[in-house]
């Protein structure tokens, strides 16, 4: 294995919310979907299944979710907790202030806001769009299985010069998609990702998102100090 190989697909994969639009071709998608099956699971379990999306479907899903994103008939955002450790709102915010500023839309546009986030539902305009479900039955603990999974497709995709974006937004649309993509009852939506080829013009595409060092993260146990 070429270790400068991972590193630059670890270190170039960004989340591309624009995307050209051709298409991928399936043996291709396919591809990225078996090497990412070589992801480690708790006892070999693999509990991730994927929908994988292309043309009309999307666009009629999309406009399912666009449907039930404006009635606001859809449970409230459960992805954080109500009140964020302040930690981790620091960081929201700076990221908020990053994307918005990039799209040119003011933090207080709710409007301007509110049309980005139906983006989401059309996959940014990529020619393929997955949805990834686990069955509810399952601990949290499979989740991290699901995870490391769907990080493995972004770095296969991207080890093959295909962008993505991973997108917890259609979790609280699952009875939608449930509907729409018929959805066995013992699945629940994960989370979605578009992939494509990203559209390296947009400003939405070439934001910095800062990551903190390592010894912000780390405590060092054991080693003697250097
Ligand atoms: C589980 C997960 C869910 C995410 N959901 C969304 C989403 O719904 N919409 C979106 O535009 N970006 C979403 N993102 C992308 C994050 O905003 C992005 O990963 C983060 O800002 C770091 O930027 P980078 O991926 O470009 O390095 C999600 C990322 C993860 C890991």
């Amino acid at each position: 294995m070429r270790p400068a190989e991972v590193h630059e697909a670890l270190l170039s994969r960004r989340s591309i919310r624009a995307y050209r639009p051709e298409p991928l071709p399936l043996p291709l998608v396919l591809e990225i979907l078996q090497a990412a099956s070589s992801a480690p699971s708790n006892s070999n379990t693999q509990p991730w299944r994927v929908h994988l999306l292309t043309g009309a479907p999307i666009q009629s899903l999309g406009s399912a979710l666009e449907e039930a994103f404006i009635r606001g008939k859809h449970p409230a955002s459960a992805h954080f907790p109500d009140t964020l450790p302040d930690e981790f709102a620091a960081r929201q915010s700076d990221f908020a202030g990053r994307y918005y500023g990039a799209l040119g839309i003011a933090r207080e546009d709710s409007a301007a806001r509110a049309r980005q986030t139906l983006k989401n539902f059309t996959f940014f305009g990529a020619p393929v769009g997955l949805i990834f479900t686990i069955d509810r039955r399952l601990h949290h603990h499979s989740w991290l299985d699901l995870g490391l999974f769907i990080q493995s497709v972004m770095l296969a995709a991207k080890a093959r010069g295909i962008d993505t974006c991973p997108q917890v937004s259609f979790s609280r649309f699952h009875e939608v998609i449930a509907a729409e993509l018929r959805l066995s009852a013992d699945e629940e939506t994960a989370c979605g990702m578009s992939m494509g080829y990203g559209d390296l013009c947009a400003a939405v595409n070439r934001m910095e998102m800062p990551r903190r060092r390592v010894d912000e993260f780390t405590r060092i146990v054991g080693y003697e100090p250097s």
